[in-house]
């Protein structure tokens, strides 16, 4: 099913806010989880928008290392379809690729955080549910390690 063209059904909506209006209504404010490939490259999308905006990760796609936005974005989708749905769609090597990254411009604990509370807040602004979370929750794990591996390493190299 394509969120695109068909919106979920109603009982994978989650009610995220309610309250009465004046002639005594009920409104429902409801949110759908992650369902599909569609859903995963809009979260992608609206949360590069952020990217591109903040002032020390924006620099580091767009002139330091100079993304080819054109690949990034689906390899990106790929590795959250992966993650959520187990497609094998991301093969890896991401660690490599945030050592090079690393190597151009530190990768210091703030820019973890910031990436963090960007993607946190790109789901919470999109979806609601089991999937939103779970996508979270590993983005926390998968910054924890890179953090911890990089942060190492970058004491080492000025120890
Ligand atoms: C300080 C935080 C981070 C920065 C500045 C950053 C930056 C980048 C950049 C510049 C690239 C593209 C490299 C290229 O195209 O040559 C990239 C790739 C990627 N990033 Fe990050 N990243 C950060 C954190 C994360 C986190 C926490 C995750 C996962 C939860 C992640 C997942 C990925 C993936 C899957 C790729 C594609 C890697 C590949 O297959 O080559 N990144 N990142």
């Amino acid at each position: 099913m394509k969120f695109a063209t068909q919106p979920p059904p109603d009982e994978l909506y989650r009610t995220v806010s309610s309250f009465k209006n004046e002639q005594n209504f009920k409104i429902h404010i409801a949110m759908p989880d992650i369902q599909t490939r569609a859903d995963l490259e809009n979260l992608v999308n609206h949360f590069y928008e952020k990217v591109r905006q903040e002032p020390e990760l924006g620099p580091i796609f767009n002139e330091i290392v100079n993304v080819d936005w054109a690949s990034h974005l689906p390899k990106m989708v790929n590795f959250w379809e992966n993650i959520l749905f187990q497609t094998g769609a991301y093969k890896g090597g991401m660690m490599y690729t945030h050592l090079q990254v690393n190597a151009l411009m530190p990768l210091r604990p703030e820019l973890f955080e910031r990436w963090l509370v960007l993607f946190f807040r790109s789901v919470d602004e999109l979806f609601v549910g089991p999937r939103a979370e779970a996508a979270k929750a590993q983005a926390l794990r998968v910054a924890e390690v890179m953090n911890a591996k990089i942060g190492y390493l970058n004491r080492e190299r000025v120890g």
